[in-house]
């Protein structure tokens, strides 16, 4: 396994149009588990295979979200009001997914994205979907998905087409955000 470089705005290998996943062999296998690492290590919930430079009709998807089961954890002295609950990994695979059914009820989250580091905007799309796309193995599975998952399957498909999150924002936000960018790169 390996940590991948993740490719950021304004690189343009982010607008191509991925191609679909026609072989299911160990080549594969690598990359998702090199897009888990790298995912994982930066850190992030979603990432596509174009993000590291693939330009292949592949996601991977772990919410992380705290695991519901574990008792719930005092925050103790600092108070700070998160959940301290352990996280529960449930790392997802997605190879030529497709969207049906997204429904007419719309979401808004606030996105972020490893391709536009730093960057957060409210972001309207479908509130529920069901998808259907493949394993490492070829098999199609679908599944009726809401809430984040179906916000952040969503977000992920954008970039098989090299959509961007902030390509949804009006211009004037969009360039607000990139301005915005560029200021935080200049300082690091
Ligand atoms: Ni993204």
């Amino acid at each position: 396994m390996a940590i991948r470089e993740i490719l950021e705005v304004p690189d343009p290998r982010l607008k191509q149009v991925s191609r679909p996943v026609e072989t299911f062999d160990d080549a594969l296998k690598t990359l998702v588990e090199d897009m888990f690492e790298t995912m994982y290590d930066a850190p992030g919930i979603g990432l596509a295979a174009i993000q590291v430079g693939e330009p292949l009709r592949i996601l991977v998807i772990d919410l992380q979200e705290p695991d519901e089961d574990a008792p719930a954890e005092d925050c103790g002295d600092h108070g700070c009001g998160h959940d301290h609950r352990p996280v529960k990994k449930d790392p997802r695979i997605f190879i030529n997914p497709e969207i049906l059914d997204p429904s007419e009820d719309l979401s808004v989250y606030q996105e972020g994205c490893l391709s536009v580091p730093e960057i957060y905007a409210d972001v309207e799309r479908p509130a529920t979907i069901r998808a259907r796309w493949q394993d490492l193995d070829g098999n199609t599975h679908e599944e009726d998905m809401d809430g984040l998952m179906a916000t952040c399957l969503q977000h992920e498909m954008d970039h098989l087409e090299g959509i961007l999150f902030i390509d949804h924002l009006s211009r004037l936000k969009r360039n607000m955000a990139l301005k915005k960018l560029e200021k935080l790169r200049k300082a690091a």
